[in-house]
């Protein structure tokens, strides 16, 4: 399949580390020149042909950053809202400046970068918008009201502005990853009665990995999705697919038995 990729100019925020360095990789080993907006450096040197420091939470430096990259390049083909932060918290007690850091994270910078970009893909007649939700936007754990509330709002505004930017050629979808480690979960820490519980509610019984992710994103952001808008993929290993995917590996079935 030829993803149609190659030439588009690719901006990936929070790619400095975790799922959005492997999107950013995807999308260059498909031809596209791939620029990374982030609040904190790459670990290691470079991840993108360009690597802007920026917060999407702030407009003006988001308006500076894409202002950068259109006089850089002349052209945003795809935009890719990766960062995202997670905070566990009970609902009943979680303090408002956190709730709303979460928010102005995860919602607001999604919004911000939407706002500075649609106009550059409105003259091009032409865009790929991809916003990181989260399986919590399906169906939330215990502790994660603000996580889940904030990329449940993520799923409802990628799906308005699928309507909104449609005419021009645009589309905007998200995907829900699960459950992927990376320094934001810690899963690769957790004892293995806490992963072993959560490797149950998997039909795929194992983590996912950064790139099975990215692979979604990029096709979701390729020529090949032109008739895909407003929908949410899950990446999530078929989570909660049924009640009990665990009783799978047990035998009988387990093998394809
Ligand atoms: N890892 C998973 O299993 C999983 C599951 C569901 C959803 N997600 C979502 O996928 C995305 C990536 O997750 P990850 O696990 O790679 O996380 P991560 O913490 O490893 O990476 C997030 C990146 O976003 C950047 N970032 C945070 N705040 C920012 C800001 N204000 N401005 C610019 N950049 C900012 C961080 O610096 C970091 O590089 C997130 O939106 C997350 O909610 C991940």
């Amino acid at each position: 399949m030829e993803l149609g990729l190659n030439g588009r100019v690719a901006v990936v925020t929070g790619a400095s580390r975790g799922i959005g360095t492997a999107i950013l990789r995807s999308l260059r080993d498909e031809g596209a020149t791939v620029v990374n907006l982030d609040i904190r450096s790459p670990g290691s040197g470079r991840v993108g042909d360009l690597d802007l420091t920026c917060d999407v939470t702030s407009p003006s430096e988001v308006e500076s950053a894409v202002s950068e990259i259109d006089d850089t390049y002349g052209r945003i083909d795809v935009l890719v809202n990766n960062a995202g932060i997670m905070v566990e918290a009970p609902a009943e007690s979680i303090e408002m400046a956190v709730w709303r850091r979460v928010f102005e994270v995860n919602v607001e910078g999604v919004l911000n970068m939407c706002q500075a970009v649609a106009p550059i893909m409105k003259r091009q007649a032409w865009g790929r918008i991809v916003n990181a939700a989260s399986f919590a936007a399906i169906v939330p754990s215990v502790g994660s009201s603000a996580y889940a509330a904030s990329k449940a709002a993520v799923v409802q505004l990628s799906r308005t502005l699928a309507s909104e930017l449609g005419p021009w050629g645009i589309t905007v979808n998200s995907y829900a990853p699960g459950m992927v480690p990376t320094e934001m979960n810690g899963f690769e820490g957790l004892a293995p009665a806490m992963r072993d519980a959560k490797l149950d509610q998997l039909a795929i019984r194992r983590w996912g990995t950064p790139e099975e992710v990215a692979q979604a994103v990029t096709f979701l952001a390729s020529e090949c999705a032109g008739y895909i808008t407003g929908s949410l993929l899950d990446v999530s290993g078929g989570k909660l697919a049924t009640q009990s995917p665990s009783t799978a590996y047990a035998a009988p079935y387990a093998g394809g038995a």
